[in-house]
């Protein structure tokens, strides 16, 4: 996954003062328009109460691109981003491990050496975000939960912890409208 990574993040001191961009591509080459939509969202991440930003549209609409495209406008504004794919349980796990073993925290129990709980992992991976972002002033945590196209359990909890943290931002691409609604902010695109 790290190769894809359009942004320098080569993995090295995460007490140095580098932004980490894990598992962000650059949209298409072929990006047009949205100039609308891009300062909506810019605005509900800016301003609004609500930590996180539902993105919901038919598949193939833009809206994963459109994350991208918002990412690569934004980068000055960000300290720590990471994608995770959120199709399905099991998706969402393995995205959270591979980000944590970027940081290099536990995602297996040291004492019976198992798989830690998910929410565990998150914790883990949250503290040393915390860490890093103690270096950035102003700059914010991006995740992205791509695709999330069902309500799962386990997206409903890791979203609400990654939500306390009060520089977190959580941008979620669905096709569901409504996925968590009074919760994120609602992007729609139509056309
Ligand atoms: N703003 C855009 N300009 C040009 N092409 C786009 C744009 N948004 C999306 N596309 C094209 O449409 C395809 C589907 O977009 P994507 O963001 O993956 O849709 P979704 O996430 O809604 O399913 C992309 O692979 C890209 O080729
Ligand atoms: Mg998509």
């Amino acid at each position: 996954m790290t190769n894809r990574d359009s942004y320098s993040d080569n993995g090295s001191d995460l007490n140095s003062k580098q932004q980490i961009f894990y598992g962000i591509e650059d949209p298409v080459k072929s990006f047009i328009g949205r100039e609308d939509k891009l300062r909506e969202l810019e605005g509900l991440i800016q301003n609004s109460m609500l930590p996180a930003v539902t993105i919901s549209g038919l598949a193939g609409m833009g809206k994963s691109e459109l994350v991208k495209k918002y990412i690569k406008l934004n980068k000055s504004s960000i300290a720590i981003c990471h994608w995770v794919n959120g199709d399905s349980a099991e998706t969402l796990r393995s995205s959270l491990e591979q980000f944590a073993d970027r940081l290099k925290v536990a995602t297996i129990d040291a004492k019976n050496e198992q798989p830690l709980k998910l929410p565990d992992v998150v914790n883990n991976i949250l503290a040393q975000v915390k860490e890093t972002m103690n270096l950035f002033n102003e700059r914010s945590y991006t995740i992205v939960i791509d695709n999330v196209d069902n309500l799962y359990d386990d997206f409903v909890n890791v979203t609400k912890q990654l939500c306390c943290y009060s520089r977190s931002s959580v941008i979620i691409t669905s096709r569901i409208r409504d996925l968590l609604t009074g919760e994120t902010e609602l992007l729609e695109l139509s056309e």
